[in-house]
Formats: C-alpha cells, sequence, structure tokens
C-alpha cells in the first residue's frame, strides 16, 4: 500500500477501507509517514468530508494507536462528560461534585486551556497543591472510595490525536466535522467510561460558530459512541456569551463553588442540571428527568456536592481550606470596575473577545508552555438582556499589571449596548439522544 495512492482516493472522493485507514494511523504513529503526506491527506478530508463508516473507524484506529483505559475495577457504572470548550465553562467543577454526590461515578480526564478557552486542569490548579498527576491506580481507588476524580490526560492515551491535532492545528484542517468528532471521541472512548455526556457549543466563543454546525457535530459524535458501544447524548448549548460571570482560573473556581452553595449564576445552574439529569438518566440512577433535576437540586441544598468537591481536593492533595474559604484565593494586584458610557439594554458580549483579553491579562496561554496567572481575568456584572444605566459597572478586570488603555477599550468593543429592550437568550437549545 502506498500513502500517495490513498491521498488520491481521498482526493477524489473515495471511501476508504479499515485496512487502508490502519495503514494511515499506524503508519503516521511511527514516522512512516511523513507529515507532508499526512496534511494532504487530511486537506483532502477538509473538502471532501467522510462517510459515517468512515469516520468511526477512524475513531476506532485512533482508540488502538494508544492506551484503553480499562476501568472495570470500578463498581457500576461509569460516567463523563465533555464540553467542545468556551469561554467561562466551569460546568465540570460544578456538576462533576453533583452527579458523585447522586452516587454515580465520575472518572473524567480533563485537558488545559489554549487561546481564547480555558482548561479544567488550570482551574484546579489555581487551588494551591492541586494535583492533576494521579496514577491509574490511584486513580481508580480514588473513584471507587469518593466516586469522582478529574486528572490530567494521560499521553499514553490516542497518541494518533496528540501528532495529528499539532499537525491540523498548523496546516488549517482544524475545522472538519468528521476530524473534530472522530478526535474528541476516540479521547473519551479511550478513556473508559460507560457514559458519556457531551456539551457541544456554538456561537463566537466556540468551535462551532453556528447552531446547525453543532447539531450535525453532536449527531456525528452520537453515532461513533453509539457503533462503538458508549451511551453517548448531546445538549446544544449557546457560548455566544460567557457562560456565567467569572473568566479566568481562580475566579472560575470561586464561582463553581459559590454555584455549589446555591449562590452561583442561574445560566451555568442550568447548564449543570440539564446535563446532569441526562447523565443520572444515561446511568440509570433514576427513571426521568424531572427525578433527576429534584435530586440533583437536593445536593446544593443539603451541601452534598460541596463536600464531594472538598473530598476531591482532599484526595487530590489540595488545600481544602480554599473550598472552606475563598477569600484565601491570591487576588490580582489590580481590579479595574469597567463602567458603561451609555444607558440601555446589552445586546451582545463577545465571548472570544473577552477570553482573549483574559488571556492578555495572563490568565491563559498563546502556546502550549506559556506559564499562567491563576488569579487573573474578568467578573462581570452584566449579562445580554440586562438592563444598565449610563456609568453601571459592566464587569471587573482582574490584572497584576497595569491595565492598559487599549485593553479597556478592546473590553467596550466586546460589549454592545442598544437602546430598545433585549430578551435574554435561551442557554440550551436541544438534548440530542
Ligand atoms: N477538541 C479536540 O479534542 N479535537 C478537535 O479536533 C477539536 C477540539
Amino acid at each position: 500500500m502506498r500513502m500517495v495512492d490513498l491521498i488520491d482516493l481521498k482526493k477524489n472522493n473515495h471511501s476508504l477501507t479499515r485496512k487502508q485507514y490502519h495503514f494511515i494511523i499506524d503508519g503516521y504513529c511511527k514516522g512512516k509517514i511523513p507529515d507532508y503526506q499526512m496534511s494532504a491527506f487530511l486537506m483532502s478530508v477538509c473538502f471532501n468530508g467522510l462517510t459515517m463508516s468512515e469516520t468511526v473507524i477512524l475513531t476506532d484506529e485512533m482508540i488502538h494507536s494508544g492506551e484503553i483505559i480499562n476501568l472495570k475495577d470500578i463498581d457500576g457504572i461509569k460516567v463523563d462528560k465533555h464540553s467542545t470548550g468556551g469561554v467561562g465553562d466551569k460546568t465540570s467543577l460544578v456538576l462533576g461534585p453533583m452527579i458523585a454526590a447522586c452516587d454515580v461515578k465520575i472518572a473524567k480526564m480533563s485537558g488545559r486551556g489554549l487561546g481564547h478557552t480555558g482548561g479544567t486542569l488550570d482551574k484546579l490548579e489555581s487551588i494551591p497543591g492541586f494535583n492533576i498527576q494521579v496514577c491509574k491506580a490511584d486513580f481508580i481507588k480514588q473513584v471507587n472510595e469518593i466516586g469522582i476524580a478529574i486528572i490530567g490526560q494521560s499521553t499514553k492515551i490516542v497518541p494518533a490525536d496528540q501528532k495529528i491535532y499539532a499537525l491540523r492545528d498548523v496546516t488549517a484542517t482544524v475545522d472538519s466535522i468528521p476530524l473534530i468528532a472522530s478526535s474528541i471521541m476516540a479521547k473519551k472512548i479511550a478513556s473508559g467510561s460507560d457514559v458519556i455526556l457531551l456539551d457541544v457549543k456554538y456561537g463566537q466563543g466556540a468551535f462551532m460558530k453556528t447552531k446547525e454546525e453543532a447539531v450535525i457535530l453532536a449527531h456525528t459524535m452520537i453515532e461513533i459512541g453509539q457503533r462503538l458501544g458508549k451511551d453517548t447524548r448531546a445538549i446544544i448549548s449557546d457560548m455566544n456569551q460567557p457562560l456565567g460571570n467569572a473568566i479566568g482560573n481562580a475566579l472560575e473556581v470561586i464561582e463553581a463553588i459559590d454555584t455549589l452553595k446555591g449562590e452561583g449564576p442561574q445560566d451555568l445552574l442550568e447548564l449543570c442540571l440539564q446535563a446532569g439529569s441526562n447523565i443520572l438518566v444515561q446511568a440509570k440512577r433514576c427513571q426521568n428527568e424531572a427525578e433527576a433535576v429534584k435530586l440533583l437540586k437536593q445536593t446544593i441544598e443539603n451541601k452534598t456536592a460541596l463536600k464531594k468537591l472538598r473530598t476531591m481536593v482532599d484526595y487530590q492533595n489540595g488545600d481544602v481550606n480554599y473550598i472552606d474559604d475563598t477569600d484565601l484565593f491570591k487576588k490580582a494586584k489590580f481590579i479595574i470596575p469597567i463602567k458603561a458610557k451609555k444607558g440601555g439594554y446589552v445586546k451582545e458580549i463577545n465571548a472570544k473577545a473577552l477570553g482573549i483579553i483574559s488571556m492578555k491579562l495572563g490568565g491563559g496561554r498563546l502556546v502550549k508552555d506559556d506559564i499562567i496567572d491563576h488569579s487573573v481575568g474578568i467578573v462581570l456584572n452584566k449579562k445580554v438582556g440586562d438592563k444598565c444605566d449610563k456609568g453601571d459597572v459592566l464587569a471587573f478586570l482582574h490584572g497584576n499589571d497595569e491595565i492598559t488603555q487599549e485593553l479597556i477599550e478592546e473590553f467596550y468593543e466586546a460589549y454592545k449596548i442598544v437602546d430598545f429592550f433585549v430578551k435574554k437568550p435561551i442557554l440550551i437549545d436541544e438534548i440530542l439522544v
């Protein structure tokens, strides 16, 4: 078999066989296929797409490029949740403990943030001492004992994706639905859970710009999951404005803790209840969504979810005093209120632009090895649909370097205030089963 012939076949929109995908993935991982040939192949996929069967085969071949985590030593149904990424998305920090407090086991491997989107691991590491590098045996032990662990993804899982994603990043081949779907699902399936709930986001702050694209991506991932033996569902949610009010690592952990105390923003809670109720039904913990929502709400009222978070932090060597008293989190040196230049209603908040501002404040990475500042970020005081008067605080910028006028102007550009009534947007559009 020759790679050049397979590129030619894909260029002419032919479907490839399992043997041919095995040749490509195995050959690329072993260094037998060079980057330039793989790039040409990926570009052909971007233009011509893949059939559903090809997408499933590609995912399966990627899964088998590395270690597959076996969670059979954890009793009961294991669940996982994945968000396609956004700004201010701290759902895992709230939802994970809520699920575990309902006696459903959540064994989660998370990633770091890159560019304008944040990552769960970076957020957790703003708790002093928190350890994300847990070996497999301790991971399994922890989930068995307390029902939850959130750790860093092992580099042994889906090595094919690590290599291919780095290449896609520099060859303009990221935005292909079969490539995104196979990349995400290979990692989720190799991580070993029985049940997967996907939160597929659309909008300015997300990978998918439109709801229609998000629905196609979600259907593709559900089909991959079902064909490879995992109970997979998806919710489609709006990322045209940040989720919740806080953007930035420690600021988001504080907001997550507030939410677990019943004092968090409504949109974040709504997303957690919707995602959580689907998970509890998928895991057969509840018969229906209404029963699941009731149970999830109880975990906040009786503080069992907050206690779960505290226990997880304790197991992973984090300082639990920070959970008990969020005032301990280091504050940024400068906290600047940004005031509305005119009155009206907030029509738009560009999530991507705010993600970039938070990154420029030091809260995110431009490249993989950048060091991040956990204390900086943005706290919003007004969201889309809110009324504001001239001089009202729209948000606070938190920075350790003096905050420049240029950055403040960038912030104003991201906020659109109009002089007519604006309805609050709908956060969750669809649930796909
Ligand atoms: N996230 C992934 O893990 N892979 C993609 O291709 C896109 C987003």
